[in-house]
């Protein structure tokens, strides 16, 4: 299987347990457990974006920061885009926050509801350098996409 395939099955995976959910918390617990199981990704997580703040959600892997310093680091510049960030050097990146010095590379994608409008950013962490590529960009920003019912607020 490569990546593409391992991204599709993920999906599937996501789908059904999505259906099957319908607590903000545990769909996006059982989501990162799913993508970490799958990838062996050294950190997966959410963040959610609340009160103009970033604060940490599900994840799987190391302890991380609670509270983005604001306009700082990865995710930020995630929610200040609205796009996807891929970085593929974390220490050649300009206010990186590094919650745990093994993260070589990241990835950053922005989470919406169904109204558009910006919930949170999945952000994952890898020790290895450039370990993000297109293929990574269009699966979670695809599983990001199924993530949209989850608010209803
Ligand atoms: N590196 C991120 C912070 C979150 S941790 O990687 C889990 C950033 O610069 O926003």
């Amino acid at each position: 299987m490569d990546k593409k395939d391992h991204y599709t099955a993920a999906e599937r995976e996501i789908k059904i347990r999505l259906e099957k959910g319908g607590d903000l918390t545990a769909d996006l617990g059982n989501t990162a457990a799913v993508l970490k199981k799958r990838f062996s990704f050294f950190w997966i997580g959410f963040y959610f974006f609340q009160h103009n703040n970033l604060v940490l959600g599900p994840f799987q892997g190391t302890p991380a920061c609670v509270f983005l310093e604001k306009g700082k680091g990865v995710c930020w510049a995630c929610v200040k885009k609205k796009k996807t960030i891929i970085v593929p050097d974390v220490h050649a990146f300009t206010d990186h926050i590094a919650c745990d010095p093994a993260s070589r590379s990241e990835i950053a994608v922005p989470v919406f509801d169904r109204k558009g409008s910006l919930r949170a950013v999945l952000d994952v962490d890898s020790e290895h350098l450039r370990a993000f590529d297109e293929d990574d960009r269009i699966g979670l920003e695809s599983i990001a996409g199924l993530l949209a019912g989850c608010w209803n607020d």
